[in-house]
């Protein structure tokens, strides 16, 4: 099988230009009173080890500052290569892939390929494709054997997006475990808000998930205007497994930190915390 070379990042991203920019951020961050929060969040995670952190926890360390994002880790901390994964067959496959910027960070990916194991669902559905879909039929194929069943449902809002995952899909022969669907976003209110999210209606929505119920939601997208996640648990709760898990990326950036205040607010959803790995990863389930 060959190795898969999308974003070559070895090549094209010479170490002392990452060094250098890393250092110029350290000292911005210095500056800007984020390594405070830094502190904190190494504090937290001595005291939560492999537990999420509280939401309330989180939000209350986020209010200490006014700086944007002053939880989110800066670029550099979280941009590895495929080399970063634990998982063998995707670590070489996928070694010379850059993942942390649009794509799922490794440590989140690692962590994602322990909660699949623990947890266990029969199919797992996933807002935003790319290398992430790729690992997460892995993680399934590697769970339940290696069979023709579908393991992941990825909703993808941009078709050109869609077609470079199926061809990753089809480059790791992991094709056959995948349904890729393509839905555009589009303007909406989703209980009672006004966001823009993908355009999944409920006939759609039964056609193609079958009798199929998700186990496990993995939200990555769409990438849009802010608080655009929103609207993914509400659109497809009455399609999911009873209890159903969820992780939402980036968590740690103030939109997915409103998101999960959002959703806070709904009674079927309960928050079990953020893990501070990667871009921050909220964790919770769908009664
Ligand atoms: C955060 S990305 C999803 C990444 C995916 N989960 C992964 O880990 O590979 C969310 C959406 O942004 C779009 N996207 C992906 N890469 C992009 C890029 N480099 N520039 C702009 N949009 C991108 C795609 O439509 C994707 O569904």
């Amino acid at each position: 099988m060959k190795k898969i070379l999308a974003g070559p990042y070895s090549q094209s991203y010479p170490n002392l230009v990452r060094i250098k920019s890393g250092v110029v951020s350290v000292w911005t961050d210095i500056l800007s009173g984020k390594f405070a929060i830094w502190t904190a969040k190494r504090w937290l995670r001595t005291v939560y080890r492999d537990t999420p952190v509280p939401l309330e926890k989180a939000l209350s360390l986020r209010s200490t500052t006014q700086c944007k994002n002053a939880l989110l880790p800066p670029g550099w901390m979280v941009r590895t290569s495929g080399r970063s994964l634990r998982n063998r067959f995707l670590a070489s496959q996928l070694a010379d892939v850059e993942l942390g910027t649009w794509r799922l960070a490794a440590s989140t990916l690692n962590l994602l390929e322990c909660q699949v194991r623990h947890l266990k669902p029969q199919i797992v559905l996933e807002f935003g494709s790319g290398v992430s879909t790729a690992c997460l039929a892995r993680y399934m194929q590697e769970l339940h054997g290696d069979s023709d069943r579908v393991y992941v449902f990825s909703i993808e809002q941009d078709a050109s997006f869609a077609e470079e995952t199926t061809q990753l899909l089809e480059a790791l022969q992991l094709d056959k475990n995948v349904r890729i669907i393509h839905a555009p976003l589009q303007p909406q209110v989703i209980e009672g808000i006004q966001t823009t999210c993908y355009n999944l209606p409920i006939g759609f929505l039964k056609t193609v998930l079958g009798n199929y119920c998700p186990g496990l939601v993995m939200i990555d997208g769409p990438a849009a205007e802010s608080n655009a996640r929103f609207g993914t648990l509400p659109l497809v709760r009455r399609f999911l497994a009873p209890k159903a898990w969820f992780f939402l990326d980036d968590a740690l950036r103030d939109e997915e930190l409103e998101v999960a205040q959002l959703w806070k607010r709904l009674r079927y959803i309960r928050i079990n915390g953020v893990y501070l790995n990667g871009k921050g990863l909220l964790v919770g389930q769908v009664a």
